[in-house]
């Protein structure tokens, strides 16, 4: 079976990643989506984000990586997939996935389920949000937190 872990992964944490590997282990295939969002100023561009993750996930033969825009459930139909994995790291995030997994299925008509993981605990404080207000002012202090690739790009990025 195949899923889609959506998300803007501005940057990929290594919470996203652990995300990714167990959902792929699970469903057997997963393609990690990265939204293209006219809404947003990321710190990456789309590009910029597929690239990094099309080199993290460069080994691991169950996982592709693509860019998407519009109603996830619109590339679900495109895709031919019924699966969405999304990550719980706790309440806050089960408060704002609930009403999104909701919405998929209203929309999809009960065609799209979403499936959610889990953090390990030990990643379940690492947020793309915090580390890069973080990496502004210490870049190195969200080492443990990124894949290294990441790392090097925060690093050119907040020159
Ligand atoms: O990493 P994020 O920003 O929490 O991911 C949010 C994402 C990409 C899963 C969500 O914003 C999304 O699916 N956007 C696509 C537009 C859409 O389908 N919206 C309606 C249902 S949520």
């Amino acid at each position: 079976m195949s899923a889609i872990y959506p998300g803007s992964f501005d940057p990929i944490t290594n919470g996203h990643i652990d995300i990714a590997r167990r959902g792929a282990a699970i469903m057997g295939r997963l393609i990690v989506a990265v939204l293209d969002n006219p809404h947003k100023t990321p710190l990456f561009t789309v590009q910029e984000r597929v690239d990094l993750l099309r080199k993290i996930f460069l080994e691991d033969s169950n996982i592709e990586v693509e860019a998407f825009s519009g109603l996830l459930v619109d590339y679900a139909k495109k895709k031919n997939i019924r699966a969405i994995i999304r990550g719980l790291r706790g309440s806050d995030d089960l408060a704002k996935e609930m009403p999104y997994g909701i919405w998929n299925r209203q929309l999809s008509a009960g065609e799209v389920e979403t499936i959610y993981l889990t953090a390990t605990p030990a990643l379940a404080h690492i947020s793309g949000s915090i580390v890069k207000e973080v990496a502004t002012y210490d870049v190195m202090a969200i080492a443990s937190m990124v894949p290294s690739v990441v790392l090097s790009a925060l690093k050119d990025k907040l020159r």
